[in-house]
């Protein structure tokens, strides 16, 4: 018995013996591979507004066309939009969850290549399902309070205001919140148009311009 027992013990000692990761196992990684440190050229150095334009297409879709929904189309953007607006990123004059983190990485030099790339872009709006009593509404709202910078309907790419038509809806709404809690400020014209039609005409016109601007295609 006593035999048996100590042979149960023995090889269950064993047993946790083995279960123990040989030596080898446990030696620190060796360690990184030299000659790697010192700093390469940058590979973007000189690169064209479309190699550049590349590394944009992941969020902002190919070419700029936004495959939604909270990202922005930037597809034939005026060239002095899309230089203000990224200029404003990085200074963080404009609120932002991303761009902002993304602009360190460009020169204004850069950006200017990229504003000539994405400005001759055409822009092909997606269609997106919309209420046409509120796009309706919105159409009179736009025509009261936006018209005079945003012209065509907000798809003037040379009015240098951003373009809101063809643009997502939840990107539209987003962004008009923003402006509404104060999180982004207007520039100056915009912010008395914008202040008076919530006095007069309330919130619920955010939603009306929403559906006025994702209706044109
Ligand atoms: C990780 C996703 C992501 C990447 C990568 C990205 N963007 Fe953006 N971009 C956004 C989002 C989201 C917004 C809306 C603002 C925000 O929240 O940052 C935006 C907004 C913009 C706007 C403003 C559009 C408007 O109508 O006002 C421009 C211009 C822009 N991006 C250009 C670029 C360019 C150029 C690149 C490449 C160098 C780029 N973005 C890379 C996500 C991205
Ligand atoms: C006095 C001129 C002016 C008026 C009026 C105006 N805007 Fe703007 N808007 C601008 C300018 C300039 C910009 C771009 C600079 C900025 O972001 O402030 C802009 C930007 C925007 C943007 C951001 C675009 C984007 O892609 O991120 C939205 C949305 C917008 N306006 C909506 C409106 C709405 C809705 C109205 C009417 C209630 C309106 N604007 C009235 C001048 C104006």
């Amino acid at each position: 018995m006593t035999f048996r027992l100590c042979a149960v013990i023995a090889a269950l000692l064993l047993l946790t013996a083995c279960s123990v990761p040989p030596k080898e196992a446990q030696k620190p990684l060796p360690a990184e591979p030299q000659g790697h440190t010192e700093t390469a050229p940058d590979l973007m150095d000189g690169a064209d507004g479309e190699t550049l334009a590349g590394g944009c297409f992941g969020c902002h879709g190919f070419e700029g066309r936004s495959l939604g929904p909270a990202t922005p189309s930037i597809a034939g953007l005026s060239e002095g939009y899309f230089t203000a607006v990224m200029e404003a990123y990085r200074r963080g004059d404009r609120f932002s969850t991303v761009m902002g983190r993304i602009l360190p990485g460009y020169t204004p030099d850069e950006v200017r290549r990229m504003a000539g790339y994405f400005s001759s872009r055409e822009q092909r709006p997606p269609e997106q399902k919309t209420d046409w009593r509120l796009a309706d509404r919105g159409a009179v709202l736009h025509r009261r309070y936006c018209e005079k910078c945003h012209g065509e309907a907000g798809s003037d790419p040379q009015d240098d205001a951003g373009r809101l038509a063809g643009q997502w809806k939840p990107y539209l709404r987003w962004t008009l919140k923003d402006y509404l809690v104060g999180v982004n400020r207007a520039e100056r014209g915009m912010s008395k148009k914008f202040t008076q039609m919530m006095r007069k005409q309330g919130v619920e016109s955010l939603e009306a311009l929403v559906n006025y601007y994702a209706r044109q295609r």
